[in-house]
């Protein structure tokens, strides 16, 4: 069977890995190939923090509250061994701080050592003296991930094609039984979703190695994100945060960069000794929830089959393993329809 995976931001990279895991002893030949026209270090997911957390509510899709703590428990094995350190995961504590009294997140008890925070430990926050919590989760960082991801794939023999796809027909004439759509955000040509609206993040990245700890500040009338954030990465600290639906601009904007810069800097004063590095603006893939389905479409009289996985909002790094696995699922059933499989091993 050939796959062809549009997209190598780690939502692709992650659903043609697990395939491969999956389906590389029964399905054979198995032919995996990834089209891009961004690969690493230029996709949304290399700009990203690299921060595991969700949003904080899940408004009852615990279908993605399962994949975000697949994918944290899946990162977590990891830390048991020195390959953690080539992708890119690590452990880090920090603080969520509100603006007012909220229910626990929907993530507590994925996380490590979720607890309310004390009188002392609000003290910290001026701003935020009501309520929050404090935990450890993981970070993965997609500069250091997605080339481990391709590396991991290229050692398996999946080729990687610098293109821009314009139509799924034209990877059907190029011979693909299954396609992945793991495109993220701009795919306008392929067929429009009018749910699916890009979440415009500003950051800055800046050299502060004493900070330690993340900080994510949520103010519930502006929103998720559009409050300072501060996230330590192994070598700088992310610093927002904006999250601006339906702009579509990847420019970076110095009223953004203003804002960010005082409003962090009143949260975390030590920032002013901090060296600004640089700013990156990125398109979060935003949806009412993540477009995880087969769809079969009719294409001059043929069949494609067809794996939508897209739509990962702010949180593809969180959630990014349960959707591959549950793609290579999906992906095992058109399998053992076409009769490549033998139905047992499902
Ligand atoms: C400022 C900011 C901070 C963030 N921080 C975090 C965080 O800390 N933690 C977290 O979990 N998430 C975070 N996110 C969200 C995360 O970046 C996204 O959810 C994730 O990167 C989506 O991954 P993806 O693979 O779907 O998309 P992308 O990484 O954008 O990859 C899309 C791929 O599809 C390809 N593509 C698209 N269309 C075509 C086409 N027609 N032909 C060929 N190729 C095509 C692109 O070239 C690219 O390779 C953040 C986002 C932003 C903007
Ligand atoms: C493929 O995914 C994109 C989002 O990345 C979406 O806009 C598009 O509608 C999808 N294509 C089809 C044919 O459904
Ligand atoms: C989108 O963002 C850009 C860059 O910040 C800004 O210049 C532009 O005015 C915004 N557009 C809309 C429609 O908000
Ligand atoms: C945003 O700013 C950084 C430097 O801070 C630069 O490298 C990047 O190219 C800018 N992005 C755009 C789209 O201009």
């Amino acid at each position: 069977m050939r796959v062809a995976v549009i997209g190598a931001g780690v939502i692709g990279l992650s659903t043609a890995q697990s395939i491969y895991e999956q389906f590389h002893s029964t399905v054979s030949p198995l032919t995996i190939e990834v089209y891009a026209d961004r690969f690493t270090p230029l996709t949304t997911s290399d700009g990203a923090a690299g921060f595991w957390q969700p949003y904080l509510y899940d408004k009852g899709n615990v279908q993605e509250t399962k994949w975000n703590k697949e994918t944290f428990d899946y990162l977590l094995g990891f830390l048991k061994s020195a390959e953690c350190v080539n992708m890119g995961i690590f452990l880090q504590s920090g603080y969520n701080v509100c603006d007012e009294p909220s229910p626990d997140p929907s993530f507590k008890d994925t996380v490590l050592g979720f607890r309310q925070l004390t009188e002392r430990e609000l003290q910290l926050f001026p701003g935020y003296i009501s309520f929050g919590w404090f935990n450890t989760a993981l970070m993965v960082e997609g500069k250091t991930y997605l080339p481990w991801l391709m590396k991991w794939l290229q050692d398996r023999g999946v080729k990687f094609h610098h293109k821009k796809i314009e139509s799924f027909k034209e990877l059907a004439e190029a011979g693909a039984d299954v396609i992945i759509n793991c495109s993220g955000m701009r795919s306008g040509d392929l067929q429009p979703d009018a749910e699916l609206k890009p979440g415009r993040g500003q950051i800055v990245k800046v050299e502060a190695p004493w900070l330690k700890h993340w900080i994510i500040t949520h103010k519930f009338s502006k929103g998720t994100y559009n409050s300072p954030y501060i996230i330590p990465g192994s070598r700088l600290v992310t610093v927002g945060g904006t999250f601006q639906l339906g702009n579509w601009s990847e420019q970076n904007n110095s009223a953004d960069h203003k804002n960010i810069w005082e409003a962090a800097c009143e949260l975390e004063p030590s920032l002013k000794h901090a060296r600004i590095v640089e700013d990156w603006t990125g398109l979060r893939p935003s949806r009412s929830k993540v477009r995880l389905e087969r769809e079969t479409i009719q294409c001059d009289g043929a069949e494609i089959e067809v794996i939508h996985n897209y739509g990962h909002g702010g949180f593809g790094l969180t959630i990014h393993r349960g959707c591959a696995q549950e793609a290579a699922r999906l992906f095992g059933q058109i399998a053992e329809q076409k009769g490549k499989i033998p139905k047992a091993r499902l």
